[in-house]
């Protein structure tokens, strides 16, 4: 057990042998028990109790533990494990990027934003706690998920540094919150047709492009980091092209979400049609394994995982339906 100093936030305690002992059943293809890895750890850092405010630590529980995919998390231990690096040595970054993921959900479905009522197949956290809650829920998330990277025992300093910055930048002005600053802001056609890309690589692409943590912890080594990063900002791209797609297609019940909800937001469906936003997602995630392979890994883990992701996604979507 990593020794709990008197800790506020999410990361009470955190049990590593448990989640050695999850990790033992991973072969490298099977993504669902790395899922339940994941899902283990979620559960071990997530509040139980508060001393303080109960109703904050309720909602961190119930928008953090919801049945989400785990994707980012996954891309980070996925990238690890090809590099060498054990899943246990991770886990803690990988669920951070889970814990401002969460967050940015939970202010993603907020009335001035977009105004969801369901998200994970659940009353979205504002309806079900409030306004007030759901925003502290989402500053207490992201500000504990740069104190579980600090905090974590199996990274030395250096490695820690360079990931909090990289998970900071990746959620400012250079970020997902100008990412969402723009998908909000963007009325104008024209001024879609010019953004849609950006916004996808900075509300979207930015966290996927975490897929650099897992490598980081493996190596300095330059080339490799910005190509696992340029592979991560493609298959955010190309998720939230299917996301969109999704919403446009799909249904609440496979989405676990409001649906018809982005049909006046700059998404490639509205801009190009159905058909040509998912030939786009596709050659996006192909042009993401060809970055993998620039650095001999499209034969691994991670690879394997984004076309089983792709897959999924596709699953999604009723294909045929009227764009
Ligand atoms: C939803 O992300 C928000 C987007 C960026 C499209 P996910 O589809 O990964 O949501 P969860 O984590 O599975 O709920
Ligand atoms: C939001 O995109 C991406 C985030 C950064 C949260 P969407 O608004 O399409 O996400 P969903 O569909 O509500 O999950
Ligand atoms: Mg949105
Ligand atoms: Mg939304
Ligand atoms: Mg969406």
């Amino acid at each position: 057990m990593v020794p709990s100093k008197a800790m506020n936030g999410v990361t009470s305690k955190f049990d590593t042998a448990k989640l050695f002992a999850a990790s033992v059943g991973f072969d490298g293809q099977s993504v669902a028990v790395l899922q339940d890895v994941v899902n283990t750890a979620l559960v071990e850092l997530a509040p139980r109790e508060a001393r303080l405010a109960s109703e904050l630590a309720e909602a961190i529980r119930y928008s953090l533990l919801a049945p989400g995919k785990r994707a980012r998390a996954l891309v980070v231990l996925l990238s690890a494990a090809d590099m060498g690096v054990s899943v246990p040595s991770v886990i803690q970054p990988a669920c951070a990027v889970e814990l401002l993921h969460t967050a940015s959900l939970v202010m993603d479905d907020l009335p001035c934003m977009d105004n969801a009522h369901v998200r994970r197949g659940l009353t979205s956290a504002h309806v079900r706690f409030g306004e007030d809650t759901a925003i502290l829920a989402a500053i207490t998330m992201l500000s504990d998920a740069y104190g579980l990277v600090a905090r974590c025992a199996t990274l030395d300093a250096h490695c820690k540094t360079d990931i909090i910055g990289q998970l900071s930048a990746a959620i400012g002005l250079d970020g997902l919150a100008a990412g969402q600053h723009l998908d909000l802001k963007t009325a104008d056609e024209r001024e879609m047709a010019s953004r849609v890309e950006q916004i996808y690589r900075l509300k979207t692409g930015a966290l996927f492009a975490a897929a650099w943590l897992g490598g980081r912890a493996a190596t300095q080594e330059g080339v490799v980091l910005a190509t696992l990063h340029e592979f991560g900002m493609k298959v955010g791209i190309a998720f939230q092209a299917y996301d969109d797609l999704a919403d446009r297609l799909g249904s609440m019940e496979t989405a676990g979400k409001d649906v018809r909800a982005d049909v006046l937001k700059t998404t490639l469906v509205a801009l190009e049609g159905a058909n040509s936003a998912q030939a786009r997602a596709d050659e996006t995630f192909e042009d993401a394994l060809c970055d993998l392979a620039r650095i001999g890994q499209d034969k691994g883990r991670l690879a394997h995982f984004v076309v089983e992701l792709r897959d999924k996604l596709r699953s999604r979507m009723v294909s045929d339906a009227p764009a």
